[in-house]
């Protein structure tokens, strides 16, 4: 993405807001692997989420052209996305790209599927909360939707560490396999098994996962 704002930009200074210091490790290791190409970008590293970023920058900020948020917001609770993204459009002089998982999608369907007193993933904010709140703030946006599919045939793999960490993920808990509720696979395997949530292909079981590509135009007047 860097190289393609090259082409428009002579100079481009890059705030890097990630609250994994892993992250951010690989992330400095692609850029010194490249730091040929990407002569003319500047990085200014940011070891915290955007939550902790947004209420530490209020005011005083310089403006961003563009901001990207590539799978990066599940974890802003609803009732604090109103907030979050005002304060992002108030630095915003270009446009925002938001790129997150539909409610339609296996995922939301598995939590709510499984949601309970004896199991209760985190909650995960999803492409509709994004754009409830764009219009709740006035703020002009653009969707579209990227067909996506993720195979889930390891997670029933005993033996598989990959799909041990896939469940994990899709459930949104740790240990799922070890420490979950009893029968939490099978009953994990019957919904994927039930009709119209997966589909085989070459022996392997996937399902859908639908993006929600958001594109939000910043610039407003009241906002900048
Ligand atoms: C699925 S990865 C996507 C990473 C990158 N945007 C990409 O497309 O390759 C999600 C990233 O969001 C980060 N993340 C999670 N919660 C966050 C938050 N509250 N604020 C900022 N980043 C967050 C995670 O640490 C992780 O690196």
């Amino acid at each position: 993405m860097l190289k393609k704002l090259m082409k428009k930009f002579r100079l481009i200074e890059c705030t890097v807001v990630e609250p994994s210091g892993e992250r951010i490790s690989s992330y400095k290791k692609l850029v010194e692997e490249e730091k040929d190409a990407l002569h003319c970008v500047t990085f200014d590293w940011r070891q915290e989420t955007i939550q902790e970023f947004c209420n530490v920058k209020a005011d005083g900020l310089k403006k961003f052209n563009f901001v990207s948020a590539i799978h990066a917001c599940y974890f802003i609770a609803k009732q604090d996305l109103n907030f979050h993204l005002n304060t992002i459009f108030g630095w915003t002089k270009g446009t925002i790209l938001i790129m997150i998982l539909g409610e339609d999608g296996f995922l939301s369907r598995l939590q709510k599927k499984f949601h309970g007193p004896a199991y209760a993933p985190k909650a995960f904010t999803y492409a509709k909360s994004i754009t409830d709140s764009f219009r709740s703030l006035d703020i002009s946006f653009e969707t579209s939707a990227l067909p996506c599919e993720c195979d889930v045939t390891r997670c029933f793999e005993s033996d598989s560490r990959d799909g041990k960490l896939l469940l994990d993920f899709l459930l949104q808990r740790v240990g799922c396999r070890e420490d979950g509720p009893p029968e939490l696979l099978k009953r994990v395997k019957e919904f994927v098994d039930s009709e119209n949530i997966s589909y085989t292909r070459s022996g392997r079981i996937y399902v859908e996962i639908p993006t929600q590509v958001i594109i939000g135009l910043g610039s407003k007047d009241s906002k900048t």
